[in-house]
């Protein structure tokens, strides 16, 4: 026998942490700290497994999940759960209000209204206060038992906060998952590898309907109470909205944005700005429900076949729909990221035609197994780009066929990339690709690049659109005509613009490298590569071993720099900037170098050189390790151009190969020769 002083401290403490329970979950607003928390928790638990009689299902220690069944036992519900009539448009909201004004003999109608919650229907059943048992839906008449999983609900109350509550009531409202916690939840998924839910609310249903109750514990269901069905010993109030205030007081969870409106106005304002916040709300909704307010009105009003004619749902256009996805696109963001994005025939979803929808990235095509010509189903939330969640497998045709990622950049040719470990893959064309080029100059004339003063986003804007800037080199051919010609450019501004791009030319080597935005580095890691690489045609010159010798300088970084200096795009910006004049005081090596960094490379030499002949030339590169070749081909590393170049030296700058002036080519040899 358990004491009765023990039982008592049981009981209180049950009603005590159900109370914090409500404060957290429900009203998210905790009085006490986790830990005090989780203190009373233990004490309970103590008591518990002291007494194991005090056990009982609706304990706030059980919540963690029962044991697993096999199946869920069917349940008859006493009273039917009905459905709603939908209503799609304005006019049907005004038929429904006008056929209820006549049936009622009434010049108008208060209603409680509140969001259509998009999730799935329970009835639950409480006897003298206690939960006793749940049930989905089904199909209104018989619905399976779900008990032991609706007792892992947090925010569901286990026991009705009253001293004198009714004999037996059914609570009905809907389960469904928090947008936040199905973020979590896919994201879960994801990295485990398992299956990711299309929506929240395939993800309350799969959630709900597990055998075994821990798994649905885990998976942290919400419940919102919408209406009261059958009772026994309950002093009913008399409106919709006082039973739902009496569910409230019973620590049921209630939809905040719930109201009580005037007439075929008031529903269709409560609409309308229900539609407006509804991306904001926490949780996902498909419309909004309209009920009569007095229960006399909506008992006079009855049912026809299985809804009831004193409610209604107006829905919001549909979010998701299924179409046929038609080809595969890949888009070239600002920043040179890919996005394959899927190109639909035509469907309507949430009100708007959608002809695109975005895949992300090639892992989620994989993920989601989507082929092109399957037809998929696209979903879109407010304002955010459409995406396709998932593929009508069973709808799958035969002639469907695999996406495969570009190798080169649908927008300029260049190579494009997948570092390891990233999802995204990204075109390596920097400076050159026209997708990218905004960015670029942004980047390159920002202030700890070449700091060009004056030149911000609008006039890059305008530069590029006026198409007199291409690439960063271009900003050094501007003239004045060029600029007063712009859109609200005057005199002084255009002048001052020139000093500015003038004055920019005068840098330093690792603010150069910086201002080229080369993918993963950053200011830091451009000086660290000024610092010990020294000069241009090093860092060319440089392989993966030699740059990782470069403080904090890892695969990552070097690989990007190999990708972007591999581009021959890059090249003849870099070429062309130099031309152009930007030029830098020389860097001091903190050490030589000890290996030659023009070691297995191959020379070709071109034109009249200032104070070295040919034969010099010669010497001096095959004493460093490299090789002069006569012709330019793919595997020709430098040209090193005099005066009067010949065609080598126009191959060279169409093949994007490195072409050095003698003193760059001195300062080459100098950095390793220095030891
Ligand atoms: S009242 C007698 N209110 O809509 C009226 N239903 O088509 C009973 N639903 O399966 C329903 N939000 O799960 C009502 N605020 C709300 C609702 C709501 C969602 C669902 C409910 C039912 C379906 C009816």
């Amino acid at each position: 026998m358990v004491p009765a002083d023990i039982a008592a401290s049981a009981a209180s403490l049950r009603k005590l942490l159900e109370y914090h329970n409500h404060r957290y979950y429900v009203l998210d607003a905790p009085q006490i700290s986790d830990a005090e928390y989780d203190r009373l928790f233990r004490e309970l638990q103590d008591l518990e497994s002291r007494y194991p009689e005090l056990i009982m299902p609706n304990s706030p220690t059980q919540r963690v999940g029962g044991e697993i069944v096999a199946t869920f036992e069917p349940v008859n519900h006493r009273s039917p759960m009905l459905s709603l009539n939908n209503a799609f448009s304005e006019a049907e909201v005004v038929a429904f209000d006008k056929r209820i004004r006549e049936q009622l003999n009434l010049p108008q109608i208060e209603y409680a209204v509140e969001p259509k919650f998009d999730g799935l229907a329970v009835n639950l059943v409480y006897e003298n206060g206690q939960f006793v048992s749940g049930a989905t839906r089904g199909d209104g008449y018989v619905g399976e038992d779900v008990t032991a999983n609706l007792r892992t609900l947090p925010a569901l109350p286990m026991m009705l906060a009253s001293d004198c509550p009714p004999a037996r009531i059914e609570v009905r409202g809907e389960v469904l998952m928090l947008k936040r916690d199905f973020a979590a939840l896919n994201a879960a998924q994801r990295a485990k590898g398992g299956k990711e839910f299309a929506n929240p609310r395939n993800a309350a249903a799969g959630s709900l309907r597990q055998l075994n109750p821990q798994v649905t514990a885990t998976r942290r269901l919400y419940f919102f109470a919408y209406a009261v069905g059958l009772s026994e010993g309950w002093a009913s109030p008399t409106t919709q909205a006082e039973a739902m205030a009496q569910l409230a007081d019973w620590y049921f969870p209630l939809a905040a944005e719930r109201q009580v409106v005037e007439g075929v106005e008031g529903l269709l304002a409560y609409y309308r700005r229900i539609a407006e916040i509804r991306d904001e709300l926490p949780f996902d909704i498909d419309g909004v429900v309209y009920k009569v307010n007095e229960l006399d009105l909506q008992r006079l009003l009855g049912f026809v076949s299985r809804a009831p004619r004193f409610a209604l749902a107006h829905k919001f256009p549909a979010q998701e729909a299924t179409t046929q996805l038609i080809d595969i696109e890949v888009q070239v963001g600002r920043t040179g990221a890919l996005t394959p994005v899927a190109r639909l025939a035509p469907v309507p979803v949430g009100g708007v035609i959608v002809t695109y929808a975005t895949l992300h990235n090639e892992d989620e095509i994989r993920r989601k197994d989507i082929k092109i010509g399957d037809w998929v189903n696209v979903r879109r939330a407010g304002d955010v780009i459409p995406e396709v969640v998932s593929v009508a497998v069973m709808k799958r045709p035969a002639t469907v066929r695999d996406f495969v990622m570009p190798s080169v950049c649908p927008v300029c040719s260049a190579h494009i990339e997948r570092l390891p470990g990233e999802a995204v893959a990204r075109c390596t064309g920097g400076l050159f690709c026209a997708a990218q080029r905004k960015q670029a100059l942004l980047h390159f004339s920002s202030r700890k690049a070449m700091n060009i003063d004056g030149l911000g986003e609008k006039l890059i804007d305008q530069l590029v659109d006026a198409e007199l800037v291409h690439n960063p080199a271009d900003l050094y051919r501007l003239d004045f005509q060029d600029l007063i010609a712009l859109e609200r450019m005057a005199e002084k501004s255009a002048n001052n613009l020139l000093t500015a791009i003038h004055h920019s030319k005068q840098t330093s080597f690792a603010r150069f490298i910086y201002a080229l935005g080369i993918r993963h580095v950053g200011e830091q890691t451009a000086k660290d590569l000024a610092r010990h690489l020294g000069t241009l045609a090093n860092l060319l010159a440089a392989d993966e071993q030699i740059l990782q010798t470069v403080p904090e300088v890892g695969t990552v970084v070097a690989k990007s720099l190999l990708h972007f200096f591999a581009e021959r795009h890059n090249l003849d910006v870099i070429n062309k900037l130099t031309e152009a004049g930007v030029s830098w005081p020389a860097v001091t090596l903190p050490a030589a170098n000890s290996t030659s960094p023009i070691q297995g490379k191959v020379f070709v030499i071109t034109g009249t050189l200032p104070t070295l002949s040919r034969e010099e030339a010669k010497a001096e590169i095959e004493a460093a390790g490299g090789k002069v070749a006569g012709s330019v081909s793919k595997k020709t590393d430098f040209v090193l151009a005099g005066t009067d170049p010949g065609s080598k030296f126009t191959k060279a700058q169409t093949m994007g190969i490195i072409i050095l002036q003698e003193a760059q080519f001195m300062e080459l040899l100098s950095g390793y020769q220095g030891e």
